[in-house]
């Protein structure tokens, strides 16, 4: 036990040391143009990886590094240091168990959180001049995390599901925004975004709910935006409508009529003459008529994914040719 207790003690006093001179550095040596450059590997750094603080243009005769976290020298956030002469590393208020210094300066932070992110100092002492003191400054970004959108259901009907968009992953101190066909999420009565917004409810989906959505998180250092998930709603068929809209024809003419109803997926249509099936198609074709086919069309659109089926109805008159009224007559 005895070799395990000293280096303790040691660092005690040496830490006691170094709080002293790192308070007359400060007091002496207010910011100057930092000639020291810091760079990181990797640039953004995603939680629960490392990053390596890289020290570039370090002046010459050093006695040691402290680094900081914060854009001060702030004392409270001392991290971690390096002592050259002795080549001892001395744990500061801010240390997180997460630090290593390098002799070289180089900062590694391992298994990065968010509490990591932002701005880090180095205050390098050089020997003989107190004064002389460098710092050089760096701010850690995090790499958000690419989020992904789950819901409950993704073929929703019309007027009768209630749809639940959920952004993962659920994060503290992220904002959520919510996008529909490139436009931001307005909050409206019928959009509610309880919470941090991470969750979005369609209460009561209509077709106009349909499209791209995609979910998008922001920190204060950027956003990402998750890949756009399709909500298909179900809907349909409306009342149809049979087109042309003319009701009288006469006899020898072709009769085509066409049928419509707005529906998703597209509507399977079907024509009756007075109740009697015709063909089926949105287009029906009669060649030549005659008076016999005088009488009430329907068409009738089916959505086989809604289960709803509607009918519209047309009376058609045909009537008798004059030609062959005459010749009847006679
Ligand atoms: C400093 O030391 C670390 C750890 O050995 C190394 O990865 C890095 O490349 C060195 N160089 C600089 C410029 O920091
Ligand atoms: C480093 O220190 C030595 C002696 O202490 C001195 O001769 C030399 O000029 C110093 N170099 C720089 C770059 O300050
Ligand atoms: C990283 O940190 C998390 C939470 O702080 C911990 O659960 C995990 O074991 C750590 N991973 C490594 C490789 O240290
Ligand atoms: C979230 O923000 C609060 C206040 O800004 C802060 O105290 C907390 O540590 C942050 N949490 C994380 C996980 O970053
Ligand atoms: C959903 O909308 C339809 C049509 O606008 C309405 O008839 C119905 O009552 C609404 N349902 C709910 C639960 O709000
Ligand atoms: C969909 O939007 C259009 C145009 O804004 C509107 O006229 C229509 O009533 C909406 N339909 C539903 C079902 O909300
Ligand atoms: C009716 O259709 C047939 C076959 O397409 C065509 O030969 C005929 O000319 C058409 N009649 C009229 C009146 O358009």
């Amino acid at each position: 036990m005895g070799p395990l207790s000293a280096p303790p003690c040691t660092l005690h006093i040496t830490w006691k040391k170094l709080l002293l001179t790192a308070s007359l550095l400060i007091f002496w040596n207010p910011p100057t143009t930092a000639q020291v450059r810091i760079e990181a590997q990797p640039t953004k750094v995603s939680e629960g990886n490392d990053v390596l603080l890289l020290v570039h243009n370090l002046p010459q005769n050093l006695t040691g590094y402290i680094w900081y976290k914060g854009q001060k020298t702030d004392l409270h956030l001392y991290v971690t240091s390096y002592v050259k002469d002795t080549e001892t590393v001395i744990a500061g208020p801010a240390y997180s168990g997460r630090e290593t210094v390098y002799s070289n300066a180089s900062l590694l932070i391992q298994n990065v959180t968010q509490k990591d992110t932002g701005s880090y100092t180095i205050q390098i002492t050089k020997r003989g001049d107190r004064t002389e003191g460098e710092t050089g400054h760096f701010t850690l970004y995090p790499e958000l995390p690419k989020p992904y959108i789950t819901s409950n259901n993704f073929n929703p009907m019309e007027n009768k599901n209630v749809v639940v968009l959920t952004c993962e992953p659920k994060t503290q101190n992220y904002t959520y925004v919510w996008w529909v066909n490139d436009q931001s999420l307005p909050v409206s009565s019928r959009l509610k975004q309880p919470g941090e917004n991470r969750i979005l409810i369609l209460a009561n989906v209509t077709r106009n709910d349909t499209g791209p959505y995609e979910c998008e998180i922001r920190d204060r250092f950027g956003s990402i935006f998750s890949d756009p998930v399709t909500l298909d709603v179900l809907y349909g068929p409306d009342v149809p409508r049979i087109f042309p809209s003319c009701t009288y024809y006469h006899s020898g003419e072709n009769l085509t009529l066409y049928c419509f109803a707005d529906s998703n997926p597209p509507a399977e249509y079907s024509w009756t003459i007075d109740g009697k099936l015709q063909q089926s198609g949105h287009k029906l074709s009669i060649l030549q008529i005659t008076t016999e086919h005088s009488g009430l069309y329907g068409c009738s659109a089916r959505n086989s994914a809604t289960g709803r089926e509607i009918s519209t109805f047309k009376k058609i008159k045909v009537s008798a040719p004059s030609g062959i009224g005459h010749l009847s007559w006679a």
